[in-house]
């Protein structure tokens, strides 16, 4: 069964518009795992809009599930934010999904691009496996790029699926679901494990999971969005049941 793990991002942007600490990080990433999620995802950022350094450590001290904790290696330190490999060396999560997003960006928007000198980014592949972390390269279903990928060392890749997302709603769903599911033939063939997320939903979800052998889905916006009109415990089992019907 495809492992669903919960990005808990969206709570802690609502939690952050006031000094209250409501609605909790650590309750709803504690609702989600009672009702079955095998993991939490979080993404700080360098602007922390949304989750702040403080909260991966209280998160990887609750957790027992997987903590995957994703973003870009190379963003630096900035004012309070102390950069994102030291948060990950400090915390040494079950997996580090690398992401190459800029600063300030709103949403990651494409996967690596692998064309260039991705020295740098072999680097920080081999110390995060050498501290135990399993690495996942954020990536576009493209099979030439997968390959370099799997050249780099990464254990599995997480496929960008916003144009899955956006195709589907568009009733162009077979075009793009063959795209991917060849993306992820490629990423088996050379090893890799496969994940995926972005904009995956309740109604999305299903039709994706059709493409053998994904390990892991993350989601987040759109699960946070169900789950204010259907509470996030009913949420995250309406997702594992879908998961589990594949
Ligand atoms: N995977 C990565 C790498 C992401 O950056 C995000 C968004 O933080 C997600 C998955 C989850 O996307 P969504 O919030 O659209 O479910």
């Amino acid at each position: 069964m495809t492992r669903l793990s919960v990005n808990v991002n969206k709570v802690a942007l609502l939690r952050n518009t006031r000094n209250l600490n409501l609605p909790s990080v650590l309750r709803a990433a504690a609702l989600c795992v009672e009702a079955g999620a095998h993991g939490i995802t979080v993404h700080p950022r360098p602007d922390q809009r949304h989750i702040r350094p403080a909260d991966v450590d209280e998160l990887s001290e609750m957790l027992s599930v997987e903590f995957n904790i994703e973003g870009n290696p190379f963003s630096p330190p900035a004012g309070s934010y102390p950069g994102f490999m030291p948060i990950v060396r400090r915390v040494k999560p079950t997996q580090c999904t690398l992401v190459p997003d800029a600063p300030g960006q709103v949403t990651s928007d494409h996967g690596w691009n692998l064309r260039g000198d991705t020295r740098k980014l072999k680097d920080i592949i081999k110390e995060l496996r050498d501290m135990n972390i399993r690495v996942s390269l954020f990536m576009d279903p493209v099979c030439e790029q997968i390959h370099q990928a799997a050249e780099l060392g990464t254990n599995r890749v997480e496929l960008y699926t916003e144009p899955y997302a956006r195709a589907f709603n568009l009733g162009q769903v077979e075009a793009s679901l063959a795209e991917y599911a060849r993306a992820a033939q490629c990423a088996q063939e050379a090893g890799l494990g496969v994940n995926a997320g972005h904009d995956l939903s309740l109604k999305n979800l299903g039709k994706f999971v059709e493409i053998p052998g994904i390990l892991e889905v993350s989601i987040g916006h759109a699960l946070i969005a169900e789950a204010l009109e259907m509470g996030l415990a009913a949420t995250v089992k309406a997702y594992l049941k879908i998961l589990a019907a594949h």
